[in-house]
């Protein structure tokens, strides 16, 4: 959508920046009421820099922001034609993640946002997960169920407005995408793994394989058990060859965990909705199981759209214009943190947020 067809009285232009990890991306997003509209986003994946290491490497990840940070904002407003005089605030992830690659983008944002003389906002990331389900998309009833699934974070929250989580439920141990991609390593199936574990995982049989379903009380997760499961499993000689259906048995049992703790939260605060954002949001049976539960509870479903599941600007360009549109602004001396202010969770040894 081109802003020139945008009710430009009431609507607000933001520019949004993410580099939590290695990510860079630059979003442009309208905001008007309460919707939320993409109108451009650029995203330079670092994969390739990484791949050999196996995971994340810090410094390699801020270097790397440095040179890419300001062609995907000058590509993504020329995307959107917009010019940057015509933006009206700014957004940054500003928490949690890698600390070098988290002030790349922060101090962009407050460097653009204090000479064009708009609002500048810290977006805390794992927030930002959960608004993208909100982008390009009607209006949602709150309450809501909140579930943030990444490689940094598994949370559950209680959530009255985009922008008040309260946390039901975290991971004691990995992340449910550190777990996919540490799944995928022992599998020997790449770097990043969760999408590549989650593809193989279409061609074998679930029940091939009997690995243990986690179950912990309250809402929150655990997932090292499984993963040590599957690591014996894919070293047993009677499994040998089946790596499809070892795939395919290990998704299952994660997914399962969260669609079981997903119902338990739904049934306990009897929601009218429920918002599914992070990387492992795009796993597509998480993807099944998500809509059919939540039909069966009669329950609104906003899941991320596939391409606003991983990191994205446009995620927290959306978060920020909500801030902003609520008159909300934050000091020049806002900088970067690793952790994030909602949620309670690790990094993991990929550094992810
Ligand atoms: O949200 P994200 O891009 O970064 C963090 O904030 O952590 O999530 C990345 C994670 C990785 O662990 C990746 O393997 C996982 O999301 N992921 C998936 C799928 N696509 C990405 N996990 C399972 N199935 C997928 N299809
Ligand atoms: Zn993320």
């Amino acid at each position: 959508m081109k802003r020139d067809t945008l009710n430009t009285m009431s609507a607000k232009i933001i520019l949004g920046i993410e580099s939590s990890c290695d990510e860079t991306s630059a979003a442009v997003v309208s905001i008007d009421g309460d919707t939320l509209r993409v109108l451009a986003c650029r995203t330079a994946s670092q994969d390739e820099l990484h791949e050999e290491y196996r995971g994340v490497v810090p410094e390699i990840a801020s270097r790397a922001h440095l040179d890419r940070i300001i062609p995907v904002i000058r590509g993504a407003c020329a995307d959107a034609s917009v010019t940057l005089t015509k933006v009206d605030g700014i957004a940054a992830g500003n928490r949690p993640g890698l600390i070098g690659s988290l002030l790349v983008g922060t101090s962009t944002a407050k460097a653009l946002a204090w000479s064009l003389g708009v609002p500048f906002v810290g977006v805390d990331h794992v927030m930002a997960h959960l608004v993208a389900g909100l982008l390009d998309q009607p209006p949602l009833e709150w309450p809501a169920i909140g579930l943030v699934a990444s490689g940094g974070h598994t949370s559950l929250f209680r959530m009255t407005s985009a922008l008040d989580a309260e946390l039901i439920g975290a991971t004691v141990d990995d992340a449910a995408g550190e777990a996919f991609d540490k799944g995928a390593a022992i599998l020997d199936l790449g770097y990043p793994g969760g999408a590549k574990l989650d593809a193989i995982a279409d061609t074998g049989d679930d029940a091939a394989i009997a690995l243990p379903v986690t179950r912990l009380k309250g809402g929150d997760f655990s997932f090292s058990g499984v993963k040590t499961a599957l690591a014996l499993a894919a070293k047993d000689a009677r499994f040998s060859g089946q790596t499809a259906n070892l795939a395919a048995s290990f998704r299952r049992v994660i997914i399962a965990q969260i669609i079981g703790q997903l119902v338990n939260a739904i049934e306990e605060h009897g929601v009218p909705s429920c918002l599914i954002g992070g990387g492992v949001a795009a796993n597509s049976l998480l993807r099944r199981e998500a809509a059919a539960i939540c039909a069966r509870h009669s329950v609104a479903l906003r899941m991320a759209e596939l391409r606003w599941c991983t990191d994205n600007a446009a995620m927290i360009g959306g978060a920020g214009a909500l801030r902003i549109a609520a008159g909300q602004c934050d000091p020049w001396d806002l900088t970067a943190h690793p952790l994030s202010q909602v949620a309670r969770g690790q990094r993991g040894p990929r550094g992810r947020s």
